[in-house]
């Protein structure tokens, strides 16, 4: 699949909606915490494949704002997994040259969960490679009402006049503060929704969707993804015959 690949056509921000973990362990009569589990080395895969081909960033959907409303036990789970599987990978990104961003309302995490973040913050912070952008307790309404927010406070403390308030002005606003535009959404698990991710930077991303449950997912399917990615004519609401002249 590898070879296939144009290296001069590389997404350069892919975002991922990792899901299928609970039907992934389903299948197998575990419970649900077993798919999580072993969700991991999909993670490991995905991120390698993406730093291997050039990908300059690379955002992961771990957990959203929605999914504090779970049971108790899976939240309780997915935390301690949490935990555990930062201070553990931080090898893995120093391999592979990778700076650790954190996406979302961290404050509102375990304690413990906050800290090793902090940790492969820093561990990770002069790594000059592809940045992973680890999006928990995240949702697009909830980034662009904050964002929002901070236009608000800014234009009564006069950092910016009313008249600069655009649409690249806002876009840049966003991305400045969280993660710029998405040139490639991958969703895995068959469910073609968006899910309150990344709403603002999707406005113009290729969407690929695959039937894989997320903990199938392998570097052979993120190399596919992108193969399909550049088989794709991106218009921006031009005509064919414009682009390729
Ligand atoms: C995605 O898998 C992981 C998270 C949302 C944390 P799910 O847990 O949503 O798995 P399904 O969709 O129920 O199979
Ligand atoms: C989206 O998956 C969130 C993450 C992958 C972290 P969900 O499984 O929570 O989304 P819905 O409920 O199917 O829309
Ligand atoms: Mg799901």
């Amino acid at each position: 699949m590898k070879e296939k690949i144009n290296s001069t056509n590389i997404p350069q921000h892919v975002a991922v909606i990792m899901d299928g973990n609970g039907r992934w362990a389903k299948q197998r009569g575990a419970a649900r915490l077993f798919g999580h589990k072993n969700a991991i080395k999909a993670v490991r895969e995905t991120v390698e494949g993406c730093a291997e081909i050039g990908v300059g960033r690379l955002t992961l959907y771990a957990f959203s704002t929605e999914n504090w409303n779970r049971p108790k036990i899976e939240v309780d789970g997915l935390m301690n997994l949490l935990v555990s599987t930062i201070k553990k990978e931080i090898p893995t990104l120093m391999k592979n040259n990778i700076r650790l961003q954190p996406l979302g309302d961290i404050s509102h995490l375990p304690k413990e969960a906050q800290e090793n973040l902090q940790y492969g913050i820093e561990q990770t912070g002069k790594n000059e490679g592809m940045v992973l952008s680890l999006a928990l307790n995240y949702s697009g309404r909830w980034e662009i009402g904050e964002s929002v927010k901070q236009l608000v406070k800014d234009l009564e403390e006069k950092k910016l006049a009313y008249d600069d308030v655009n649409n690249a002005f806002i876009g840049d606003y966003i991305s400045k503060h969280t993660v710029p535009d998405v040139e490639l959404m991958i969703r895995t698990s068959g469910e073609h929704r968006i899910s309150n991710f990344l709403l603002w930077q999707m406005a113009y991303a290729e969407l690929y969707f695959t039937d894989k449950l997320w903990p199938d997912f392998r570097k052979n399917d993120l190399f596919e993804a992108v193969i399909d990615f550049q088989n794709r004519e991106r218009r921006y609401g031009k005509i064919s015959e414009q682009l390729t002249n």
